[in-house]
């Protein structure tokens, strides 16, 4: 069973002919599903012209929003594009909306995930802003602050977040029919999926917007989960969480960036 799993495509930036040669060299591998991680085009126009170009593919494809994806433009509003608009294109092109429900594979394999909002748990943590801080200066790291208009909290709507995919990864777990759980995320949920630069201040303290450890955390204990795939941060980096008792969960960052898109795969 070979997963490939790609985020981060920027449609607005990247363009159409990199990601046609992204979607051909995927079709070439022969992948038995694909999941697109969010960042994939904004405005939803450009969304939807991005999704378009994997409707070639011969594989079920699942989609999650990414925080670019859920920048307002007129007429629009986060909320709606979270809820009613991004999950409308995406089925209109035959693709599975996975925040609302994980998507099974023959074998066994299930592939559960969710934007996973950040919540602020990945910042500095040698030298721990508070809660507030993080919040107060967000605007300055992070143009999500002015370009998402939603009225939850940053933590609010990330416990949303963990709250619905973690009851989802609990129930798959207990399926007897699910051998496998593979988790694919826009923001980072491991430790192992976080760059900390030790003479980088800014950078450390900037992590509270790219990573979800609470999330994670509350997954870490799954016998099922064996991959955890991310985006969002565009860094490229793998790894592999150990646990006592269980196998390690293979831990990636997808290495898409603007212009530049890539995929991982994933083999079970
Ligand atoms: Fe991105
Ligand atoms: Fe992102």
């Amino acid at each position: 069973m070979r997963i490939l799993i790609t985020s981060d495509l920027h449609y607005e930036v990247t363009g159409h002919e990199a990601i046609r040669r992204l979607v051909a060299g995927m079709e070439r591998e022969e992948p038995d599903a694909l999941v697109l991680a969010g960042d994939i085009g904004n405005p939803s126009r450009l969304f939807e012209h991005c999704l378009a170009l994997f409707v070639r593919m011969n594989c079920p494809v699942a989609v999650l929003p990414g925080n670019h994806d859920l920048w307002r433009s007129p007429g629009e509003t986060s909320a709606a594009l979270h809820e009613e608009l991004l999950p409308a294109i995406t089925r209109d092109c035959g693709f599975h909306w996975l925040p609302d429900e994980p998507m099974r594979l023959p074998g066994g394999t299930a592939i559960a995930g969710n934007i996973a909002w950040y919540d602020y748990s990945a910042r500095d943590m040698e030298a721990p802003a508070t809660e507030e801080q993080v919040e107060e200066e967000k605007r300055f790291f992070c143009n999500d602050a002015n370009n998402v208009d939603w009225e939850f909290t940053d933590r609010e709507f990330a416990a949303r977040c963990r709250k619905k995919l973690t009851a989802q990864c609990q129930a798959l777990e207990h399926d007897p029919g699910v051998r496998a759980i593979v988790v694919v995320t826009h923001v980072p949920i491991m430790k192992g999926q976080m760059e900390w630069r030790p003479d980088d201040a800014r950078w450390n303290f900037r992590n509270a917007y790219f990573g979800h450890l609470t999330l994670g955390n509350e997954l870490k204990s799954l016998g099922k989960l064996h991959w955890v795939v991310s985006g969002h941060t565009h860094l490229g980096l793998s790894g592999a969480a150990e646990r006592e008792g269980l196998p390690p969960i293979a831990t990636s960052v997808i290495p898409s960036d603007y212009g530049k898109p890539r995929w991982v795969t994933v083999e079970v």
